[in-house]
């Protein structure tokens, strides 16, 4: 990490302070920014949660806790992040507990010489995105004055349909500017994800064959060993085409789908990336039944878990449709991709834990060895390995040793981990570094998102005209539906093995 930080005194402040995700994932983030260098010595972190609990419990719990979430903790850096902690109990849609929060950031900010930058983070329930800014609004804690900065980061879900989607914009930009909205995706705060950029924009080998012309079709997998789990509530409601679609699995595709940006700077790279997503083809309901294969897993045993049927999962009905795995084709209506597919597919309670782009390229003209044995050749792939082992693959044909020509697939592989040590990262490190330097460059921005849900919606409305169905299902620990397989079949074309293994795919 950069020794070097710019020195940008500010605030964090957490709603949502006690919950699952700040003690998992947003503490261990600060702590390492904190480890590494990047954090100002003008510093301080307030927590606010319904739960009832001092600034002293929250210091012991959250902070003094830190290495229950896998963090190996240096007792100095701690003991620096615990003393600026702070906490304010109360629930988020009430004025009482705004009027407090200012009372209480008054004095850290001036305790702690902040500057009266603030970073609010939304890490709540979706429902309280809206009560809380407005709260923040009337409470004067949103506007910037004197110099000073608000920034707001929202958690996802963004909505849970494009209209929600939309009325929750038009009610965060009714307090805030778009400036101040930082809307969160963590896929883009993994490193490998970054990486994508660097690879397509920093390099001359790839961006020329990185289209129709040479590439056959793109498969995006981002398979999950875990089951619902506790999480029965939440994912009945939600499924995996809302969870994972508009947002992460979105992000990924258009990483790969994007046109160059002019500039690095934020608004050149999201009008980029809104461009891509726009492009992508809105379905019509014979189109959803062609393209779009939904399914449920059954009992099983994935990721070295015994799994329960998901509609025996506890809050989930036993009749749910929901879906705990989507897989689709989408098409891009540009010059790039007219007439590229890109297929993409996630799941829980799946065989491997694996996430990965794979982009495979046109067969080669192979005239050149047709009075040979060799009857085929397998296609030019190149895997984006995005996690749990983070790389890329490139796979071509090689000859085999030996007096008649014959031919077998290679590859050539580079692992992250053989040249650059990875500092500790839970991925939201640089998303609240990023925020903190006013640098939106991975945050998402209005046009995005809606552009994401216009995608899903006609799926929705498809799905849910169709109402109570029997809905394909897979067993826990296995690959998927056979429908997801027969969708690319008709399409003369194979997924690749979910565990990221070797296969030919056409
Ligand atoms: C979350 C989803 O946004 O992303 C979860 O709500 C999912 O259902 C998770 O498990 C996946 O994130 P990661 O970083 O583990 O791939």
């Amino acid at each position: 990490m950069d020794q070097h930080a710019p020195e940008i005194a500010c605030t964090l402040v957490i709603f949502g302070g006690a919950g699952d995700l700040t003690k998992r994932l947003l503490m261990p983030a600060v702590y390492n920014l904190k480890r590494g260098g990047l954090l100002p010595e003008k510093f301080a972190l307030v927590g606010v949660a319904r739960t009832e609990m001092t600034t002293e419990q929250f210091r012991v719990e959250l902070g003094g806790g830190l290495d229950r979430f896998g963090v190996n903790v240096a007792p100095a850096d701690r003991d620096w992040l615990v003393d600026r902690m702070y906490y304010q109990q109360g629930a988020f849609d009430d004025p009482a507990t705004f009027k407090k929060l200012k009372t209480l950031l008054d004095k850290t900010d001036g305790a702690n010489h902040t500057g009266g930058n603030f970073l609010f983070y939304l890490a709540t329930p979706a429902q309280s995105f809206g009560p809380i800014v407005e709260q923040l609004g009337k409470a004067g804690l949103s506007e910037e004055k004197n110099g000073s900065w608000r920034r707001v980061i929202v958690e996802k879900p963004f909505g849970e349909d494009l209209e929600s989607a939309k009325a929750l914009n038009r009610q965060l930009l009714s307090v805030l500017g778009e400036d101040q909205i930082y809307r969160i995706d963590h896929y883009l705060g993994k490193e490998t994800v970054q990486n994508i950029m660097i690879f397509r924009f920093a390099n001359g080998l790839f961006e020329p064959v990185w289209n129709r012309d040479h590439i056959d079709h793109v498969q995006i997998t981002v398979a999950e060993t875990v089951g619902v789990g506790t999480r029965g509530k939440f994912y009945d409601a939600t499924g995996a085409l809302r969870d994972m679609v508009p947002n992460h699995v979105g992000q990924l595709l258009t990483m790969i789908a994007m046109e160059p940006p002019t500039r690095m700077d934020a608004d050149s790279v999201r009008t980029e990336k809104a461009k891509a997503l726009q492009g992508i083809q809105h379905y019509n309901p014979d189109d959803v039944l062609q393209n779009v294969v939904r399914a449920q897993y059954t009992a099983g045993h994935a990721g070295g878990q015994d799994i329960v049927r998901f509609r025996s999962t506890p809050n989930v009905p036993p009749d749910t449709v929901t879906e705990t795995y989507v897989a689709m084709k989408l098409k891009i209506d540009n010059w790039r991709w007219a007439g590229v597919p890109f297929y993409i597919r996630t799941g829980k309670a799946l065989a491997k834990r694996h996430t990965e782009i794979a982009i495979q390229f046109k067969q080669a003209p192979f005239s050149l060895f047709r009075d040979t044995p060799v009857d085929r050749l397998s296609p030019n792939s190149l895997v984006l390995h995005i996690q749990p082992d983070e790389g890329m693959t490139l796979r071509f044909s090689a000859k085999k040793p030996g007096p008649t020509v014959q031919m077998g697939p290679v590859e050539m592989k580079f692992n992250y981990e053989d040249y650059f040590q990875a500092a500790p990262a839970t991925g939201y490190e640089t998303l609240i570094y990023d925020c903190m330097k006013g640098d939106a460059s991975l945050f998402q921005r209005a046009d995005s998102i809606e552009a994401g849900w216009e995608v899903v919606q006609p799926i929705l409305n498809a799905w849910a005209k169709a109402g109570k169905v029997r809905l394909p299902t897979y067993e826990a620990g296995s690959s998927g539906p056979s429908e997801a397989a027969a969708m690319m079949e008709r399409d003369g074309r194979r997924w690749r093995p979910i565990d990221g293994g070797n296969e030919t795919s056409r």
